[in-house]
């Protein structure tokens, strides 16, 4: 409903009751702009820590615009939802000039901490009874921001909180996608230092050799963390800042999936560090990032990435984690465990925005996904044989599930 329109009568009328929806919009606006800073920086700094830490606080700015959002719904918003006044916004643009680590974290901990202060501010001013859950909400909100900023920004760096302006002051813009974000390279960030070569740094050939935990395994933890996870992490940043007319639900699912594969490289990161290896000993690639990239739009993109690459990786990756608890590898098994479980929602990501782009184009899921698959040259089944309650799960439609079982692939039990 308009509530512009004068035959309807509005839904909530007095003047303080709608400031302070609004300011819970400017929340979600500063949350959103500072999310669309972390991802493009994600992607051009060739800072891995810095990387890393960016993919976590991604993460947590996901939520917070996710559980923020929900509550706007609560209070009955009919009109935009993510609004800034002119002058906080211009303030937003300011973080163009940020080129290194230091300003990049310094205005990033500058804006959300002034969100924070604000937020526990509106938490002392409005109805306590009647307003009681975002009092709840944003005084958790603000503890969260000040844990994420306590993990994020270095302890030499002087911030000085950005005073953020409520949009409920006269004048205020509603998020149009095409405010100001640093333009993305065609190569993600690697430190000059480290080698780049166009094949896999693999040696393995059986199990038992990854079990020596050795070299074999070194280069696997190596080529895994880097070549996979941080790829994908810097795809789904990608994915936010070249599609920003996307609903707020992608951008958030994209930031849970960026947290995911932050983890995935830490958790990578710190086996290698176990047996002696670091990242940056053995060459790079970026198979995954150029096949992304073979994608002309997002529905190709996310066929590419989420629906065939993480999506044949759920037969080949569950039956890996279960030979390494066989074998007594406990604590590689269980970090698969935890991969495993993130994989299976990343598939469903793709199905459920990939489903959502052809309904909204009028184009067939199917032909989407042969055509981007199609230009990677590569077989659209897994090299083994298709599990369909796996595909179910992660929500492939049943006939691409029918399809791949029909392609060569058999289907299989996984024990
Ligand atoms: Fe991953
Ligand atoms: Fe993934």
């Amino acid at each position: 409903m308009d509530i512009e329109n004068a035959s309807q009568p509005a839904l909530a009328s007095t003047p303080i009751f709608l400031s302070r929806r609004a300011d819970l919009c400017g929340y979600t606006y500063a949350m959103l702009r500072t999310l669309e800073y972390a991802c493009a920086w994600t992607v051009l700094t060739d800072d891995v820590p810095f990387k890393l830490a960016l993919g976590n606080l991604i993460g947590g700015l996901g939520e917070l615009i996710e559980r923020v959002d929900t509550r706007l719904d609560a209070l009955l918003i009919d009109g935009p939802r993510l609004l800034a006044s002119p002058a906080y916004e211009a303030a937003l643009e300011s973080g163009m000039g940020s080129h290194s680590t230091e300003d990049r974290r310094v205005f990033l901990s500058a804006t959300l901490s002034g969100v924070a202060i604000h937020m526990h501010a509106f938490v002392g001013e409005t109805h306590k009874v009647g307003d009681a859950p975002t009092v709840r909400l944003l005084t958790e909100s603000a503890m969260r921001i000040e844990a994420l900023l306590g993990d994020f920004h270095s302890a030499s760096s002087t911030v000085i909180a950005r005073t953020f302006i409520s949009p409920a002051l006269a004048g205020a813009l509603a998020y149009t996608g095409l405010e100001s974000v640093p333009t993305l390279p065609d190569q993600p960030g690697r430190p000059a230092a480290w080698e780049f070569k166009d094949e896999s740094v693999f040696r393995h050939t059986t199990l038992q050799t990854l079990l020596e935990r050795g070299e074999h395994l070194e280069r696997w933890l190596h080529e895994v963390g880097i070549n996979i996870e941080i790829n994908a992490v810097e795809v789904c940043a990608r994915n936010v800042v070249d599609f920003r007319a996307m609903p707020l639900a992608f951008k958030v699912d994209m930031a849970r999936q960026i947290w995911d594969e932050t983890r995935h490289a830490a958790m990578m990161q710190e086996h290698l560090h176990t047996i002696g290896g670091e990242f940056g000993r053995y060459s790079y690639n970026d198979k995954v990032w150029r096949r992304y990239m073979l994608g002309v739009d997002l529905a190709e993109r996310l066929a590419i990435e989420q629906i065939f690459q993480e999506g044949n990786a759920l037969e080949a990756n569950i039956p890996f984690s279960q030979a390494l608890s066989r074998a007594g590898a406990m604590d590689l098994a269980e970090m698969l465990d935890y991969v495993n479980a993130d994989e299976m929602r990343h598939a469903a990501y793709g199905n459920k925005w990939l489903k959502y782009l052809c309904a909204e184009s009028g184009r067939d899921y199917m032909d989407v996904v042969r055509v981007a698959v199609a230009k990677l040259g590569m077989p659209l089944s897994p090299r083994g044989a298709v599990v369909p309650w796996l595909r179910q799960m992660a929500d492939f439609p049943e006939e691409f599930i029918t399809m791949m079982v029909g392609s060569g692939s058999k289907a299989t039990e996984i024990d």
